[in-house]
């Protein structure tokens, strides 16, 4: 049993997509054990809903380290499901390989600090680019520089605007994102 901790700061529709796919057997043999947020979220609902237990821990002074005090020992990996904190050096090094993000674009491009949600579309957009994606890649203490599990484009539209980019991109990592955790469960 592949045991999971996910951590979520908004809606939780990646979070969702994981733990259907779990119930599915889509991603077999895996059990997210707990989610905890950053914030009140609409996540932590979706987890009170699949039954799962679920946290919150309030952002500033040590909040890494009160995040490492609640992974439980059996976890194999950390998934940062839409988790808009910026976790500690220490942190990313007490789970190394074990820690993945989910990314709004295609990494290395468009990422970094200030590059989350609607900012990474309209900088995509402004820059003219042809295409757009999302990218999960595991976390290491450099802003969305860890190494890329697995990445999916498609081309931007005419007419596209950051609304129906945040759409699209939504999509394909509802794709994306079960097949890359089977792949670093797989590796
Ligand atoms: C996703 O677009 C993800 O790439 C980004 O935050 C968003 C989270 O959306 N890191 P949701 O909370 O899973 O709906």
């Amino acid at each position: 049993m592949k045991n999971l901790v996910v951590l979520v700061s908004g809606s939780g529709s990646n979070l969702q997509r994981i733990i259907d796919a779990i119930e599915q057997g889509e991603i077999p043999n895996a059990k997210v054990n707990l989610v905890v947020a950053d914030r009140e979220c609409f996540a932590l609902q979706r987890a009170e809903n699949a039954g799962i237990p679920h946290q919150m821990i309030p952002r500033g002074k040590n909040f890494s380290e009160s995040l490492k005090k609640m992974i439980p020992e059996n976890t194999n990996l950390i998934v940062l499901a839409g988790f808009l904190s910026i976790i500690s050096k220490e942190f990313c090094e007490s789970f190394p390989g074990k820690i993945i993000n989910i990314h709004p674009a295609l990494l290395p491009k468009f990422g970094g600090k200030g590059m989350w949600g609607n900012h990474v579309h309209k900088a995509v957009l402004e820059a003219k680019e042809k295409e757009s994606g999302a990218t999960v890649h595991f976390v290491t203490p450099g802003i969305d520089e860890g190494e890329i599990i697995l990445q999916k484009s498609f081309e931007i539209s005419e007419s596209e605007t950051v609304e129906s980019l945040a759409k699209k991109i939504h999509e394909v990592e509802y794709e994306i994102f079960p097949k890359a955790i089977n792949k670093v469960f797989a590796d």
